[in-house]
């Protein structure tokens, strides 16, 4: 395999303006080679933040509540203090678009971390300055042609693990776990990691929530050992309210293999197809009830980003 047959969920097209965005760093609009933020950051030195990836459409955050309410809940659990709340959040982002002029095709990625420390140690009252907030927003269009080739996957030795390790909910910036499954699957010659669960059910990918199709159903895993994807409840929401049978439940690599479609769900890619997992093909390779989704997706969107 060459570097150019490489493929990722986060694949966007080359865009030179992104070389001179302004990026917020704790209250100031930064260029991209002054954006940083001390050695001494909780975030840099143990991994100790939150982030959340948004996308802006029509001059609007789509499912921004959605992404705030996972952002604060994780916060409070790991009692992260912000001092301010989503509708400062949003001010932020809308002025960093602004500077940028952005106001489409825009993804962000939002960094909380619990701040810089007065010690390089992990004892978390070592930050004593408050959260270290950076905001940056990339002009972003997810590249055509992963969605009529699909991406391949490999079952990956390194799982998701049980809540009371670190729960897989947290959409932590301590990726470790992600990494590790990423790096297996490329070195399987793969793109991406398929994750079982401690139970060896299927779970999730390293980066994203997946789903296959059977006999015109539509299935995920339970949704406890995975992050609670935006993107994958809007799928569940969406096969309920358009008559699309829809299950979240435990299953094998048996049902996955033999499955008629496969695909991802998450913030960036929306829904991508999967190709291959472990080097067998899915299904014929025509994936109507994929299609059908992402359209049904796409309209969503316009609709919660409508003026
Ligand atoms: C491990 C993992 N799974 C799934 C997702 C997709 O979540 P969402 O649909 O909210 O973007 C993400 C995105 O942050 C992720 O990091």
């Amino acid at each position: 395999m060459t570097d150019l047959d490489k493929k990722t969920t986060h694949d966007a097209e080359h865009d030179p303006r992104n070389d001179e965005i302004l990026i917020y760093v704790n209250g100031e609009l930064k260029p991209k080679a002054e954006a940083v933020v001390s050695v001494y950051d909780s975030g840099f030195m143990l991994g100790d933040g939150m982030w959340e990836g948004m996308r802006l459409y029509n001059g609007k955050w789509a499912f921004f509540d959605e992404h705030m309410d996972r952002l604060f809940n994780s916060l409070k659990a790991v009692s992260i203090d912000l001092g301010i709340g989503p509708d400062d959040i949003l001010e932020i982002l809308d002025k960093t678009a602004r500077a940028n002029g952005m106001t489409t095709d825009a993804h962000c990625r939002l960094m909380i971390t619990r701040g810089r420390k007065a010690k390089p140690f992990q004892h978390p009252g070592l930050s004593r300055w408050g959260a270290s907030i950076v905001a940056i927003i990339e002009h972003s269009k997810p590249v055509d042609r992963l969605h009529s080739a699909g991406i391949r996957l490999a079952t990956v030795p390194q799982v998701r693990g049980l809540p009371m390790s670190q729960d897989a909910k947290f959409n932590s910036h301590s990726k470790l776990n992600c990494v590790i499954a990423c790096l297996q699957a490329e070195q399987a010659g793969a793109d991406e990691g398929l994750m079982l669960d401690p139970h060896g059910f299927v779970n999730t990918t390293n980066a994203c929530n997946f789903f296959i199709v059977r006999r015109g159903e539509v299935w995920t895993s339970t949704g406890d050992y995975c992050m609670n994807g935006v993107t994958r409840q809007k799928v569940i929401d969406l096969c309920r309210d358009n008559g699309i049978p829809v299950f979240e439940k435990n299953y094998s690599l048996y049902e996955a293999y033999g499955a008629d479609e496969a695909f991802l769900t998450g913030t960036f890619g929306a829904q991508t197809p999967v190709a291959e997992i472990d080097g067998k093909p899915i299904g014929s390779g025509d994936r109507p009830i994929t299609r059908r989704i992402r359209d049904l997706y796409k309209e969503l969107v316009a609709r919660n980003t409508a003026a």
